[in-house]
């Protein structure tokens, strides 16, 4: 199993040095004693031959991982899976894809643009989930992406790597809940997504959900370098369900308001 040690060390080395706010928290929370355990990675990726999410969760597949769930976020215009390993102590892996069929014209017209600029031999790479962004876009296209999907015009912007790693507070000792973890994390200074109100979820859907607003990451398009919203850090709380076991599942009424953690916060 040491590739996939190697894999997820590779993109948490990644994704906390886009996300400023991660080794922050990380800190705070030790310095308090506990130990982190990670709930999920998540990424985002296209609905698109040789990207899609069976071609991202290939080696993990490879490495044991095995579906576990399927979601629909028609509002979004995303699918997603889910999947577990068999063996306990490993993340699940949340896969995302956008369906770019269902974006305008426009839209499709400068995503399919920067899936051509893709190096041929990049997908052959085993781990190309971690592969960081195989194109460069403008500025001008970044924004007319962000008006019509968000997650389109981060995919644009960073391309393929975690979007998230999510704190799985169940396994915190000094926080009894979700409400008692976000009102430390703003009392530190790390602001919370609030669309929807900061807890996502709720008991009866065996699962809350938090996460902060992602931080600013100076990022180079071809005309410069611009300062714009970069991954953030989720926190998830799960609940047994009538049979005992704890859900493991993702609910997507909930996650719809997390994928908006990397909106501009001036709107
Ligand atoms: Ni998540």
């Amino acid at each position: 199993m040491g590739r996939l040690q190697d894999l997820f060390a590779l993109l948490w080395a990644d994704y906390s040095a886009i996300n400023t706010q991660v080794t922050p928290i990380h800190d705070v929370l030790e310095r308090r004693g506990e130990t982190l355990i990670n709930d999920h990675v998540a990424f985002r990726t296209f609905a698109y031959p040789g990207l899609d999410i069976a071609s991202m969760a290939a080696p993990f597949v490879a490495l044991g991982y095995k579906v576990a769930g399927k979601y629909d976020f028609p509002e979004k215009k995303l699918d997603a899976a889910h999947f577990e390993h068999p063996e306990d102590g490993w993340p699940k892996v949340f896969i995302s894809q956008l369906r770019l069929r269902e974006l305008s014209l426009g839209a499709q017209s400068i995503l399919q643009g920067l899936i051509n600029q893709i190096p041929s031999g990049f997908t052959a790479r085993w781990d190309w989930c971690a592969g960081g962004r195989p194109w460069v876009p403008d500025f001008a296209s970044y924004e007319a992406l962000e008006r019509e999907s968000d997650y389109a015009a981060w995919m644009a912007a960073f391309g393929f790597r975690a979007n998230h790693f999510t704190v799985l507070v169940n396994a915190l000792k000094t926080f009894p809940d979700l409400q008692s973890l976000n009102l430390f994390l703003k009392a530190e200074g790390f602001p919370l997504n609030a669309a929807g109100g900061e807890i996502k979820g709720s008991p009866d859907i065996f699962l809350e959900q938090s996460s902060t607003l992602a931080g600013e990451a100076d990022v180079a398009f071809r005309d410069g370098m611009h300062r714009i919203p970069g991954c953030y850090y989720e926190f998830a709380r799960r609940f047994p369900m009538p049979d005992g076991k704890v859900f493991q599942g993702f609910n997507s009424k909930s996650a719809d308001k997390i994928f908006e953690s990397t909106h501009r916060r001036s709107g």
